[in-house]
C-alpha cells in the first residue's frame, strides 16, 4: 500500500512515480480490501458544522427540528479525545469509506445517508462557467473540461473542520490551467465559487435556513497556487455525487469546507467573498479557514484529529502538513484574526 510521510506534501515528480506505483498495484482494490479491516469508527460523536444560523437571519425553518448543535442541552457530549499518535506513517483512506462518509449539506446533514440521497443525481449534461472580471468568459461542458486539462493524481490529506481526516488519491488538474486561460483583469482579486442550486434533485437545499447555494472563495494567488486543483475523479475513478461530481474543488491546506462540490460557476471578482459558512456563522467559520492547530474552533479543539479508519487521534500539522509550500502566501498575517 502507499504510504505517505507526515511531513511529505507530494511534490510532483513523488506522485508521478507513486501513481505509477499504483497503477501497477490496482488501487482501486487494495483500498477495496482494507475496507473490512479498518472501516470508520462511527460511533464516536462528532463535533459537527453548525447547523440553526447564528448570524441575523430569519426565514421559516425547512426543518421542523433541526439537529442537536453541540454545546446544547440536546446535544451529544464530546467525548474526550484518545491519546495523539505519534508520527505514525499515512495510508491512503479506503475508497469504500470516501464514497459512504461525507458532508454534503445539499443532501443531507446526515454524512451516512448523503451516498444514499445522492444517488442518480444528474452530472451530466453539466455546463461550468468561468466569469467576472476575465478577459475571455468560458462555459464548459464537463466533456470539454476533461479533454481540454489533463488530470493527474494528487494523494492529499482532507482535514476536516469538525476533526476528522482522509488521504484521498484525488485524480484532476490544477485550477490554475482553467483560470489561465480565463486570462484575470488586472481588478481580479478574489475568486468565488457556486455549487449547483437544484432543490429538486438535492433534498437539502429545501432546508430554508441555510443561505444556499453554498459558496466559497479564494484570494487569486491562493487559487493559482499549483496544489489548488480541480478534482473529476478519486482512486482512479470517475468522482461520484457524494463526493462533489462532477467537478470540486481542492485545497489541501484548508478545512475541508472550503473544497466546494459539485461546481457549476467561478467567477473573478474584486471583493472578497462571503462564504455560505461565513454568512451561516461568522464567529466559526473566517474566510481563510487554514488549518491551525493552535486556533481552536470556538466550540472544539483543533490540535489533533481521528484519520478514518484509524483508532487513536494523530496531531494535527499546520496548514494540513503544507506549510513549506503555502505558509509563505500569509506572511505578515495575523493568522488568529484571518481565521
Ligand atoms: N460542498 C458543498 N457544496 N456542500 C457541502 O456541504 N461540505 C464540505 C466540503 N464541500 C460541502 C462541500 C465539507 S464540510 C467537507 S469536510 C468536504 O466537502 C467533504 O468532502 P468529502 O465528502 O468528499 O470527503
Amino acid at each position: 500500500m502507499a504510504e505517505i510521510k507526515s511531513s511529505e506534501i507530494t511534490p510532483e515528480s513523488v506522485y508521478l512515480s507513486r501513481r505509477k506505483f499504483m497503477v501497477g498495484l490496482g488501487v482501486a482494490a487494495a483500498g477495496a480490501a482494507l475496507v473490512a479491516a479498518c472501516g470508520p469508527q462511527r460511533k464516536e460523536a462528532e463535533n459537527t458544522l453548525r447547523v440553526t444560523p447564528t448570524a441575523d437571519r430569519t426565514g421559516p425553518a425547512g426543518l421542523a427540528e433541526p439537529p442537536a448543535v453541540p454545546g446544547s442541552p440536546t446535544a451529544t457530549p464530546t467525548p474526550t479525545p484518545r491519546p495523539v499518535q505519534a508520527e505514525a506513517p499515512e495510508a491512503l483512506t479506503p475508497y469504500e469509506d470516501i464514497i459512504s462518509y461525507n458532508n454534503f449539506y445539499e443532501f443531507s446533514t446526515d454524512k451516512e445517508a448523503v451516498s444514499r440521497l445522492a444517488q442518480g443525481f444528474k452530472t451530466s449534461p453539466w455546463t461550468v462557467t468561468i466569469g467576472g472580471l476575465v478577459n475571455k468568459p468560458l462555459t464548459l461542458g464537463i466533456e470539454d473540461i476533461l479533454k481540454r486539462y489533463p488530470q493527474e493524481e494528487r494523494i492529499y490529506r482532507l482535514r476536516c473542520v469538525e476533526g476528522w481526516s482522509m488521504v484521498i488519491p484525488w485524480l484532476g488538474f490544477p485550477l490554475a490551467n482553467l483560470l489561465k486561460e480565463a486570462d484575470p483583469l488586472s481588478a481580479a482579486r478574489y475568486v468565488r465559487f457556486e455549487t449547483l442550486f437544484d432543490p429538486e434533485q438535492m433534498p437539502g437545499q429545501r432546508m430554508k435556513f441555510f443561505p444556499w447555494p453554498y459558496v466559497e472563495g479564494l484570494r487569486l494567488d491562493e487559487a493559482m497556487h499549483d496544489l489548488t486543483i480541480l478534482s473529476t475523479g478519486l482512486y482512479g475513478k470517475t468522482l461520484l455525487p457524494q463526493n462533489g461530481a462532477p467537478l470540486r474543488l481542492v485545497v489541501p491546506w484548508k478545512y475541508g469546507f472550503k473544497s466546494i462540490k459539485s461546481l457549476v460557476k467561478i467567477e473573478l471578482v474584486e471583493e472578497q467573498p462571503v462564504s455560505l459558512w461565513m454568512a451561516m456563522a461568522p464567529d466559526e467559520y473566517g474566510f481563510y479557514a487554514n488549518v491551525n492547530p493552535d486556533v481552536p474552533h470556538p466550540r472544539w479543539s483543533q490540535a489533533s484529529e481521528r484519520r478514518i479508519g484509524e483508532l487513536g487521534r494523530r496531531r494535527t500539522l499546520p496548514f494540513n502538513g503544507y506549510a513549506e509550500q503555502v505558509a509563505h502566501l500569509y506572511a505578515g498575517m495575523d493568522l488568529r484574526q484571518n481565521y
